[in-house]
């Protein structure tokens, strides 16, 4: 996670440069709770919680900066995912990274929080770039949650990170509806010159909402 992080800080940052102002798993066991989990599974729960934050704190911050409603409703959902990684962490007994959920742009993991920073900063150039970091965050996230989805064979693990992709997918179809009302074409951010990847992105921008995510809407 940390490489990828490290990529998107410095793709951003070059975009901010280029942009006119106008516009490591651990593997072992650990006995936690009432049931076992291993490391990378607690890294997994842990990181999910706060890379949740991260989206909704970026579109609480953004959503006022242009008053673009898409951001509060996102906003919305992103706190039900961050719920639903609460729940893991209560049911496991792991530590919650989030001290205080109204601390908003604030992360005890320090590539999340340098993340926020350079998401918003990009985000605040523009409507447009808004709705780009928006995109680019819930790429970040589909990718994150189908690896913390491979790295479990517990079913009620994996069903809270189904419930989070599938809103992904969702988040990332109104993002980029918005920008395409523009008449723009929206290619993938995260991995442009990655066919398969792109392909991934394209199928699911090409593919109608998905009407509820697990036992919620979005
Ligand atoms: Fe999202």
């Amino acid at each position: 996670m940390l490489k990828r992080v490290l990529k998107i800080v410095l793709v951003t940052v070059a975009i901010l440069v280029m942009m006119p102002l106008h516009a490591g798993k651990g593997g072992g066991w650990s006995t936690v709770g009432t049931a076992r989990l291993t490391d990378i599974e607690i890294e997994y729960i842990t990181f999910m919680r706060e890379e949740e934050k991260l989206a909704r704190d970026v579109y609480i911050t953004l959503g006022p900066a242009w008053g673009q409603t898409i951001f509060g409703n996102i906003a919305t959902s992103e706190q039900q995912h961050m719920d639903a990684m609460k729940t893991l962490i209560e049911k496991y007994g792991l530590i919650d990274p989030v001290v205080d959920e109204n601390d908003v742009g604030s992360f005890v993991n320090d590539e999340l929080d340098e993340l926020y920073s350079v998401l918003v900063k990009r985000g605040e150039q523009s409507p447009y770039q808004a709705l780009m970091v928006g995109a680019l965050i819930e790429e970040v996230d589909m990718e994150d949650i189908q690896l913390a989805i491979d790295a479990t064979n517990r079913k009620d693990i994996k069903a809270v990170y189904e419930g989070l992709l599938c809103g992904s997918r969702n988040h990332l179809r109104a993002f980029v509806a918005q920008i395409e009302s523009d008449g723009l074409v929206y290619e993938s951010q995260l991995y442009p010159d990655d066919a398969e990847w792109t392909a991934f992105i394209e199928s699911v921008i090409n593919s109608p909402m998905e009407r509820t995510c697990g036992a919620r809407r979005r």
